[in-house]
């Protein structure tokens, strides 16, 4: 160790890890805003997973596999945000009861519809749910934090992807909504 850092300047970066003075965000908001965002990507997996189960109607045979294809783009944008809430020296909430409280504060709940078409339209109202905060949370950001508004931007890319889909599907079918 050379004596280019002073002690306390080395104990004082253990505990910072990534964050430096250059940091402009409050890491405690934006772990809140990050575990929240997660909690309506788990909801999401569990509500395409449910699709998934359900879909067995040989109408749509494409259906079950997109259902199964979404689901795990879903879990994977809860694990991009606990890996952020990590190095933010934040917790990824584990309890389920607070997982399905926080998604509920932004208006996502699992829901299942009686029929294909029912679901993808949940699915949409879903999505769209999500564009709507994590847009949000992309212009709070703003500068402050470039590597959060990086993760958010990449999955806000996929969320709205997702959405154009389920809408691209609702419109061929859109005779049998009721
Ligand atoms: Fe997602
Ligand atoms: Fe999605």
């Amino acid at each position: 160790m050379n004596e280019k850092h002073s002690v306390a300047e080395i104990q004082q970066a253990i505990k910072q890890g990534a964050i430096t003075p250059e940091y402009k965000a409050d890491t405690q908001r934006i772990v809140q805003a990050l575990n929240r965002l997660r909690s309506t990507e788990i909801m999401s997996y569990l509500q395409y997973m449910q699709h998934q189960y359900m879909a067995v109607s040989l109408l749509s045979p494409g259906l079950k596999a997109e259902f199964e294809a979404h689901a795990t783009q879903e879990l994977d944008h809860a694990n991009r945000l606990a890996e952020r809430i990590q190095q933010l020296g934040g917790v990824p909430i584990y309890d389920p009861k607070e997982i399905a409280a926080k998604a509920a504060n932004v208006g996502v709940a699992p829901e299942q519809g009686a029929t294909l078409t029912e679901m993808v339209a949940e699915d949409l109202m879903l999505e769209r749910q999500q564009i709507e905060v994590y847009t949000a949370l992309i212009r709070e950001v703003g500068d402050q934090d470039p590597v959060t508004r990086h993760v958010l931007i990449g999955i806000l890319a996929e969320t709205e992807k997702h959405a154009s889909e389920l809408a691209d599907y609702l419109k061929r079918t859109a005779d049998t909504l009721h």
